[in-house]
């Protein structure tokens, strides 16, 4: 089953939801009209209970290449036209999506490329993959969690090099940073990432929502109420 967005394809493969960020011409740039196809095609992956894992792709030669920039010029300021982007809650949906996200990308991962690739559960790149966060050399600040993801996952000191200069780096970089957890050949991404977004969604969901909530939730909190979250989910996991 396929439904298009005008900026998103939405298959649904067996029980994998499959979200194609799908603006080639613009190299997936990050707009308003494609945060609104996003919302709502994550809304209907959360509602539908055949779904068990989503994978989230980029059409084209890049993943995405950030903010689409052309639209900060036509609002009367920057963070008038930031925050009108940021008004709906994607991020917010993924992070609470309670089915594991798989985010494969390649060729150009920028700025909210970075911050979608950081809220996957399991990210996979190709080796051409170039990553930046150039928010604040271009006047800004990453306002779609990158702030709090990137160093969340890589740690203070590689973040703020990172999120100051804003320089590229490719995905070994990226795979020893633990921005990723894979690197794999051009070639091979499609049907690694297929497989495994395959595999997971086959999972009974307990396991998988359980898992989610365990590592998402307790990430937060201090050892000792993560460990407590861990008995709880998996005293439900078993039924
Ligand atoms: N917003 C809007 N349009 C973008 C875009 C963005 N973030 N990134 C790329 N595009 C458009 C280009 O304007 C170009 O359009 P055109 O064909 O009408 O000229 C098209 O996508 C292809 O990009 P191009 O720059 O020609 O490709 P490239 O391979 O030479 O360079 C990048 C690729 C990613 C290095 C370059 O496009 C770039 O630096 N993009 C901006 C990245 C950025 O700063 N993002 C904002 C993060 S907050």
């Amino acid at each position: 089953m396929s439904d298009a967005f005008g900026t998103i394809i939405f298959e649904k493969e067996g029980s994998v939801a499959h979200l194609a960020l799908n603006r080639p011409d613009r190299l997936n740039a990050y707009s308003v009209a494609m945060r609104d196809d996003f919302a709502e095609a994550l809304h209907a992956v959360a509602e539908d209970e055949e779904i068990g894992a989503l994978l989230i792709t980029g059409k084209g030669r890049a993943f995405c290449a950030g903010a689409d920039l052309s639209e900060f010029g036509s609002a009367p300021s920057q963070a008038i036209a930031r925050n009108a982007r940021w008004q709906r809650d994607v991020w917010g949906q993924l992070i609470g999506l309670d089915k594991p996200i798989v985010v494969a990308v390649h060729g150009y991962c920028i700025g909210s490329g970075v911050e979608i690739l950081l809220l996957g559960d399991l990210r996979i790149a190709a080796s051409d993959t170039v990553f930046a966060m150039p928010e604040v050399q271009l006047g800004m600040i990453p306002a779609a969690g990158g702030s709090q993801t990137l160093p969340a996952n890589v740690g203070p000191a590689i973040a703020l090099d990172l999120l100051y200069t804003g320089r590229r780096f490719g995905a070994a970089e990226a795979l020893a940073y633990g921005m990723v957890s894979r690197v794999v050949e051009p070639e091979s991404l499609a049907s690694m990432a297929g497989d495994i977004a395959n595999q997971l969604s086959e999972l009974p969901r307990r396991f998988t929502s359980g898992l989610k909530r365990a590592w998402s939730e307790g990430f937060e909190m201090p050892l000792d109420a993560g460990l407590a979250l861990e008995t709880r989910m998996a005293a439900g996991a078993i039924g």
